[in-house]
C-alpha cells in the first residue's frame, strides 16, 4: 500500500516526538512493504513566526491531500503570557479540527501491567482499567461565539450543541461501545446547563437503537471522582468538548503518565493522530520527552486510517516491550532504572519492529 502522511511536528516537544514515531512508522513499513511519502506542513507557533497564521491554507491543503496526519504538538509560552496576544498557536489546532470536520476525539486508556506502580493511584484501582474517552471535538465552547464587552471587562463564550452534532458522536459512541463491553456512560452536566439537557434527550433517543449496550448517564463531576475512584468502571465514555478535554488529563494519571496517551481525531476528511499532551516547552530540545504517545497514535493511525490493524498491533508490541524492558524515559523510570533519551527510546522500538 501507499501511505501519504502529513507530518506537522508543530512546537515545543512536537518534533522530537514526531521524529521518533516516523522511526516506527519506517520500520513498519519496511516490516510489511508498503511505501510512505511524508508532506511536512507547519502549524502552531513556528507557522505564525513564518506567515502569521497559526493553520495556513498551504497547510490544510496538505492534510486534505493526504491519508492521515500524524500531528505533534502547538503552544509557545510567548503567547501563554500575552493574553491580548491576537493570533495564538492553538488556534491552528483548532482550525485544522475544525476545516478537517474531525468531530470525534478517541482517546483511549489503558494500563501497562508493568507500569500500574507509576501510578498516583492504588495498584488495585488501576490494575486492568481498560476504557475509551470519545470527546466531541468540533463544537461546544471552543467554537460557540466568544467575545468582550464593557470595554473589555465583560467576557463570554458560548456553549452551544447542534441536535446534529450531538447525534453523530452519540451514535460512534454506541458503535464503539458495541464493539467493546457494551457499556457507554454519557457524561454532562444536564442538572444545570441546558446545552447538557439537549445531550441527555438525545442520547436518550438513541439509546433503544442499541439494545444491548448498557447506558449510564453520569454528571461531569460526578464522572471526575468516578474516574479515580473506580476507573475499572469505564468502558467507553462520550462527552462534551470542553468535559472531554479536563477528563482525559484527569485519566492520563490512571496509566501513570501523560506520555502514553495516544489519540485519533476522526470524521469528515483527513484523520489526525496526536498525543494529548501538548508541547512541553520547558522540556523541547532536551531529547527527554516520552515519545511513547505519539508512537502509539502512529499505532492508531494504521488502524483507524489505514485499516491495517497487524501493522498496529506489531507498533504497540514494540511499546510494550520497551516499557517492560524498561526502556524508558524519565518520566517513567524508577527504582534506579537509568533515564533514556528521546532518541534512545524512538530507536529502540524501531529496533524491536524490525528484529520481532
Ligand atoms: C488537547 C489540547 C488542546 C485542547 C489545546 C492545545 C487547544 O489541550 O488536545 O487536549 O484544548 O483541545
Ligand atoms: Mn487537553
Amino acid at each position: 500500500m501507499i501511505l501519504k502522511i502529513a507530518k506537522l511536528p508543530g512546537d515545543g516537544i512536537g518534533p522530537e516526538v514526531v521524529a521518533q514515531a516516523v522511526k516506527a512508522v519506517d520500520a513498519i513499513c519496511k516490516k510489511f512493504g508498503h511505501e510512505v511519502k511524508y508532506t511536512y506542513a507547519p502549524v502552531g507557533a513556528c507557522a505564525i513566526d513564518q506567515c502569521g497564521n497559526a493553520y495556513p491554507e498551504s497547510t490544510h491543503q496538505v492534510c486534505l491531500e493526504s491519508d492521515a496526519v500524524l500531528f505533534g504538538a502547538v503552544g509557545d509560552p510567548r503567547y501563554d503570557n500575552d493574553p491580548t496576544s491576537k493570533v495564538r498557536p492553538e488556534q491552528g489546532l483548532l482550525a485544522m479540527r475544525k476545516q478537517l470536520g474531525l468531530f470525534a476525539n478517541i482517546r483511549p486508556v489503558e494500563t501497562f501491567p508493568s507500569l500500574v506502580g507509576n501510578s498516583p493511584l492504588r495498584r488495585d484501582l488501576v490494575d486492568g482499567a481498560d476504557f475509551l474517552c470519545i470527546r466531541e471535538l468540533t463544537g461546544g465552547m471552543y467554537f460557540g461565539e466568544k467575545g468582550r464587552l464593557d470595554g473589555g471587562d465583560t467576557a463570554y463564550d458560548t456553549n452551544i450543541y447542534h441536535r446534529y452534532e450531538i447525534e453523530r458522536i452519540v451514535r460512534l459512541a454506541y458503535d464503539y461501545a458495541m464493539r467493546r463491553r457494551k457499556h457507554l456512560t454519557v457524561v454532562d452536566k444536564a442538572n444545570v446547563l441546558e446545552s447538557s439537557r439537549l445531550w441527555r434527550q438525545i442520547a436518550r433517543e438513541i439509546e433503544p437503537e442499541y439494545p444491548e449496550v448498557t447506558t449510564d448517564y453520569m454528571f461531569v463531576d460526578n464522572a471526575a471522582m468516578q474516574l479515580i475512584r473506580c476507573p475499572k468502571f469505564f468502558d467507553v465514555m462520550v462527552t462534551e468538548n470542553t468535559f472531554g478535554d479536563i477528563l482525559t488529563d484527569e485519566a492520563s494519571c490512571i496509566t501513570g503518565s501523560m506520555g502514553l496517551l495516544a489519540s485519533a481525531s476522526i470524521g469528515e476528511h483527513t484523520g489526525v493522530f496526536e498525543p494529548i499532551h501538548g508541547s512541553y516547552p520547558q522540556a523541547a530540545g532536551k531529547n527527554i520527552a516520552n515519545p511513547l504517545a505519539t508512537i502509539l497514535s502512529a499505532a492508531m493511525m494504521f488502524e483507524y486510517a489505514f485499516g491495517l490493524m497487524e501493522e498496529g498491533r506489531c507498533i504497540r508490541k514494540a511499546v510494550t516491550a520497551s516499557i517492560d524492558a524498561c526502556f524508558v524515559t524519565e518520566d517513567l523510570a524508577a527504582g534506579g532504572t537509568p533515564a533514556r533519551s528521546t532518541s534512545e527510546v524512538g530507536d529502540w522500538v524501531a529496533d524491536y519492529i524490525a528484529n520481532n
